[in-house]
């Protein structure tokens, strides 16, 4: 037997809820022979009000020394006078993030068999963006100046460096490379953000050349939206900053059933580091501790987990599982089939023992 140390974090608000579900799963899902060993961690808002800790070195360490984790969702209730907004979103979120290189945020995407979309005809939608998951806006680098005055002057600064856009792309290209339909949609703003364009243009045509089997496009991330609705099903790897692979992947949720349904790793291809998964939502502070939120984003989060892990037959068991799940819930009966959240994760579970 081999055993794989899984650090768990289950935030705030729906993250216990669903990560309980989510770890359900992974219990029955294991191959053969391999044992998780779970460490749950304590952070989150709870602990933040409690002893003003977000990120305590020494608990960093320690998840470093894991060899995946998982994450629910953190954010605390909305417009706490006591919790500004960022402190749990940079301070856990992003700095796991940033410390342990995760730059491959990998959200896939799809219309399983009778999952609702609201899209009329939607078509075969199967899709993977990439998303940069250490630069763009999201680095900090700004800052404000004559706060609380009328000339106020507040900057975010959106950092992009060659190298960090050429290890995404790389991994976006080679992602292409594998998939059947061998396409790859670079997604940015090129006619307005010229200076962050042109690297990423430039690197993109320049790998290109190495993958002359993946067809490179390139949208601007208005007209993708259009097409996102329009026609989904045109997608096959897309590969955008930070900024605007957080707002793609909410709206390929939303017209792929939900967002209760949509997984995500990120993910630190080089190893160096354990990476995280995670359901793309967060901590969902309206349907918080009522048992209403769908598990599905992350029970499909332990099968990216797994995947990347190399147990990939047990990842498709699982997302088999799901498929199955999907196909019999009750249309208009809500993101669970009128099911409670621990419901869910039984009759997926119960599928795979
Ligand atoms: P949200 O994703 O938490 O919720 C948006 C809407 O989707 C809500 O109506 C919610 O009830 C619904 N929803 C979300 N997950 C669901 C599920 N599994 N099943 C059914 N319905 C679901 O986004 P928000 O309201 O903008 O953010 C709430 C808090 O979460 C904020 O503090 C935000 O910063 C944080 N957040 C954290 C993460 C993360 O931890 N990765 C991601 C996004 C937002
Ligand atoms: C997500 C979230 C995070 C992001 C926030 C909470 C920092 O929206 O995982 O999509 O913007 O990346
Ligand atoms: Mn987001």
């Amino acid at each position: 037997t081999s055993s794989v140390r899984l650090a768990v974090i289950p935030g705030d608000g729906i993250g216990g809820e669903v990560t309980t579900e989510a770890l359900k799963v992974l219990e029955v899902a294991a191959p053969e022979g391999v044992r998780f060993e779970t460490t749950t961690y304590d952070l989150g808002a709870e602990r933040y009000l409690r002893t003003g800790e977000v990120l305590p070195d020494s608990v960093l360490e320690e998840v470093r020394g894991a060899d995946a984790i998982l994450l629910g969702a953190v954010g605390g209730k909305p417009n706490d006078p006591n919790l500004p907004p960022g402190i749990l979103e940079r301070g856990l979120l992003l700095r796991l993030r940033f410390v342990l290189d995760h730059y491959v945020n990998l959200r896939p995407s799809k219309i399983y068999p009778g999952s609702s979309s609201p899209l009329a005809n939607p078509g075969e939608v199967d899709f993977v963006v990439v998303r940069e998951g250490t630069e763009g806006p999201y680095t900090g680098n700004g800052g404000a100046l004559r706060v609380g005055t009328p000339h106020e002057v507040a900057t975010e600064v959106s950092v992009n460096t060659a190298f960090g856009v050429e290890r995404v792309l790389r991994d976006a290209f080679a992602r292409a490379q594998r998939r059947p339909r061998r396409k790859l949609t670079l997604v940015h703003k090129t006619n307005v953000l010229v200076h962050a364009g042109a690297v990423w243009w430039r690197l993109a045509q320049e790998i290109s050349a190495e993958y002359p089997e993946v067809e490179l496009d390139y949208m601007h991330i208005d007209a993708a939206m259009i097409f996102m609705t329009t026609d989904p099903a045109r997608f096959d790897v897309i590969v955008t900053d930070n900024l605007f692979g957080d707002i793609i992947t909410d709206l390929a949720a939303a017209i792929t059933g939900g967002i209760g349904l949509a997984a995500s790793g990120n993910v630190n291809p080089d190893r160096t580091a354990p990476s995280m998964f995670e359901p793309v939502h967060g901590s969902a502070p309206d349907i918080a501790g009522q048992q209403k939120a769908d598990p599905t984003a992350a029970i499909l989060s332990t099968a990216l987990l797994l995947d990347h892990l190399g147990h990939d037959k047990a990842a498709a068991r699982i997302e088999a599982a799901v498929t199955e799940d999907l196909a019999q819930r009750v249309p208009g009966a809500g993101p669970t089939g009128g099911r409670r959240t621990s419901e869910v994760g039984d009759a997926i579970a119960a599928r795979l023992a």
